[in-house]
């Protein structure tokens, strides 16, 4: 930690928006994977003039700069591995501008999603990307991710909506991306760049949103199956039949064993697959889709469908899948998801790769995920603190990778590459697409000051499930 430092910061931040403490920097050492790296200072900037101030000294001194939202990503992309400035965004909390005649939304990066989801529905709008964690994590992280969600299979993901951004470059530029308009083709497209670039490009301060009408009604409908094939089976009939749900969900037995255990839903612990689907749109379709939707599920061997008669029920539809991630910990204390994402008619090839991959390895993994655009949570559930295990689990994230690939998928559909999956990008991007990332990242940040070690894979990254012992 350096004098000269810490008074600069001070002075840009304030005080109080300056955290130096061992306790307070441990709240910023972690996201939600399992690694953990100590930042040496922590500050929380309230605009964009302080955003850019920071980077700019960063940029004096040669610091790091790790942005960050509210930490729930689930790749590594925020942890401060080389130490340096946590630079924690949600005090830039404020929702700027709604635009309902244009459908544009104008936010700063610390909104909470499930906040803004609030605001625009309360004016009959929908911001459709709902990724898992969205009462917790921030629209800037989102943005900075890529995130997805169950709607992505109708309604795309947070890419879909990003209309235009103000981006602090590492330089410390402030530059305007894309913009408020449906069409758009004037220079490069920036905002696209940005999307998902996490956090290794620039800090976004300003983010238009595309938003739609909010859809009238829905229906949600669980369907359990005693045997895997007949939910791998519902889901193609689905969209063959002309229907595209707002959400496709799927758990398979391993999921629904230890969420059975941990809540008592009366879920029945001999079945091999769930499904949960949500229709959404005008009143009359939703009914009919919602009865097309159950006829396909008991024809498909479907055990039991049930379909929710109002809100409050779906809700209750809703509560066996919201806990999955929280359930499958009962069976060891590290979790590690991925998000390997496939073709969805590759999917019940894949599931069959992951159960050959669990018994290899002798590691449980139980998968669930959002079958209806093939993104698949597959996850290794061990103990960091034994290394040989730390060791299998690294082979077999690598064996799920390569058979993400094979199938004609991608390493990850909505986490991000991050810290954990930068040894495999070697698996999907040839050298030579690998260099145009490294070019790229280097005309927007030359000193490499911008969460360094993202992304890119290379030696440092070898033995990261394994190193985890050092933790
Ligand atoms: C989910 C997170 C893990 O879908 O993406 O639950
Ligand atoms: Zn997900």
């Amino acid at each position: 930690m350096s004098d000269i430092v810490v008074q600069a910061l001070t002075k840009i931040v304030g005080k109080e928006n300056i955290l130096l403490s061992l306790e307070e920097r441990m709240c910023y050492a972690y996201d939600g994977t399992f690694r953990s790296f100590l930042p040496d200072y922590v500050v929380r900037p309230a605009c964009t003039k302080e955003v850019q101030e920071i980077l700019l000294l960063a940029g004096e001194h040669g610091i790091p700069v790790y942005p960050r939202g509210a930490g729930t990503g689930l790749s590594g992309g925020s942890v401060p591995i080389n130490g340096g400035i946590a630079m924690d965004l949600i005090r830039m909390n404020k929702i700027l501008e709604l635009d309902k005649a244009n459908l544009i939304v104008v936010v700063e990066p610390g909104v909470v999603t499930a906040e803004l989801h609030k605001f625009v529905e309360s004016h009959g709008l929908y911001y459709p990307p709902d990724p898992a964690s969205l009462k917790s994590c921030t629209i800037g992280g989102n943005v900075a991710e890529g995130a997805g969600g169950p709607r992505a299979i109708k309604y795309g993901v947070t890419r879909d909506y990003v209309m235009g951004l103000e981006v602090v470059t590492p330089a410390g530029n402030v530059i305007k991306t894309g913009g408020r308009t449906v069409k758009n083709v004037s220079g490069y497209d920036l905002t696209r760049l940005m999307v998902g670039s996490e956090g290794t490009l620039g800090v976004f301060t300003k983010i238009i949103l595309k938003l739609i009408p909010k859809p009238e009604a829905k229906k949600t409908i669980l369907s359990i199956y005693p045997k895997l094939d007949g939910a791998a089976d519902t889901v193609p009939e689905i969209i063959n039949r002309g229907i595209i749900p707002a959400s496709l969900e799927i758990m398979d037995d391993v999921a629904i064993n230890c969420v059975e255990t941990h809540l008592h839903l009366g879920l029945p612990k001999d079945a091999e697959a769930i499904l949960l689907i949500e229709v959404d749109g005008d009143r009359e379709a939703v009914e009919r889709q919602g009865q097309v939707v159950a006829e396909i599920c008991k024809s498909n061997g479907a055990m039991e469908v049930k379909v929710a008669k109002d809100d409050k029920e779906a809700e209750e539809l809703w509560v066996a899948r919201r806990a999955v991630s929280a359930a499958i910990l009962q069976l060891n204390p590290t979790k590690v998801s991925e998000d390997a994402t496939v073709p969805r008619t590759a999917i019940p090839e894949m599931i069959r790769r992951l159960r050959k991959i669990s018994q290899k390895y002798n590691l449980p993994l139980p998968v669930y995920g959002h079958a209806g655009d093939g993104n698949l949570h597959p996850n290794i559930v061990c103990n960091k603190r034994d290394p040989e295990e730390m060791e299998r689990v690294e082979q077999a994230v690598r064996e799920i990778f390569e058979a993400t690939i094979e199938l004609g998928g991608t390493l990850t559909g909505e986490h991000g590459i991050g810290l954990m999956k930068a040894p495999f990008v070697n698996l999907q991007f040839s050298p030579e697409e690998i260099q145009y990332f490294r070019e790229i990242k280097k005309v927007f940040d030359p000193q490499n000051i911008l969460n360094p070690g993202k992304i890119f894979g290379g030696e440092e990254h070898e033995g990261l499930f394994s190193a985890a012992k050092r933790d």
